[in-house]
C-alpha cells in the first residue's frame, strides 16, 4: 500500500489551526467593536474580560500550534525556494502581530482590575484595532502563497505516482 508522505499530515494541521485561528480572531474583532457601536460601560467590560479568556484558552493554544507546525514544515520541506521564504516571512508577521496584541489584551485586563480610568483603557482598544488591520494584508499573503505552494506539492506527488 501507498504511504502517505509526512508532511501532507502536518500541512493539514498547519491548515487546521490556520483556520480555527481565523474564526478566533473573527469573534474577538466582533467583540471589540461591539463597544464603539454601544458605549456603555457594561459592553466595554464584558469585552475587556471575553477577549482576556479567549486569548489564554484559545488563540494562544492555536497560534502556537500554527507556528510550531509551520517550523515541522520547514525541516520537511526539501529545498526551500524564493516563494517559501516569502510565505513564510509573510506568515510570520500577524503570528508576532498576535503576540503583541495579546501583550495588549492582558495589560488592559489588568488595568481594568486596578480600576484606571477608561479612556486609559481605550488606549489598548485602539492598540488591538491597529494590530489587526496591520497583520491583515500579511495573513491573506501568507494564506494564498500557502494554498499555491500547497498546489504544486500534491502535483508532484501525483505525479511522482
Ligand atoms: C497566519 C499565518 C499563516 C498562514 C495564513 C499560513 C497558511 C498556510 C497554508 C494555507 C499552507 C498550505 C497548507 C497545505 O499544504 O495544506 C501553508 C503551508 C506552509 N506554511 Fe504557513 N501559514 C502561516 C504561518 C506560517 C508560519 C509562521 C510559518 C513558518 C514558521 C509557515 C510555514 C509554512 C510552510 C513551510 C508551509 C509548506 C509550504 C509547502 O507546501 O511547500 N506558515 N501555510
Amino acid at each position: 500500500m501507498q504511504e502517505i508522505p509526512l508532511v501532507n499530515y502536518v500541512a493539514l494541521i498547519h491548515l487546521c489551526s490556520v483556520a480555527a485561528w481565523l474564526g478566533v480572531v473573527m469573534t474577538e474583532v466582533l467583540i471589540e467593536v461591539y463597544p464603539y457601536v454601544n458605549k456603555n460601560g457594561r459592553a466595554y467590560n464584558s469585552t475587556i474580560h471575553f477577549h482576556y479568556w479567549i486569548d489564554l484558552l484559545l488563540e494562544l493554544p492555536l497560534v502556537l500550534l500554527l507556528l510550531g507546525s509551520g517550523i515541522v514544515l520547514i525541516f520537511l520541506n526539501q529545498g526551500l525556494d524564493l516563494l517559501h521564504i516569502l510565505k513564510i516571512g509573510s506568515g510570520l508577521v500577524p503570528v508576532l502581530a498576535c503576540f503583541a496584541g495579546i501583550y495588549v489584551v492582558l495589560r488592559r485586563s489588568a488595568a481594568l482590575k486596578a480600576g484606571k480610568k477608561e479612556e486609559e483603557l481605550w488606549w489598548g482598544s485602539r492598540n488591538i484595532v491597529i494590530v489587526v488591520l496591520v497583520a491583515s494584508p500579511f495573513f491573506a499573503l501568507s494564506m494564498g502563497l500557502g494554498v499555491w505552494l500547497a498546489r504544486g506539492r500534491l502535483l508532484e506527488m501525483l505525479a511522482a505516482g
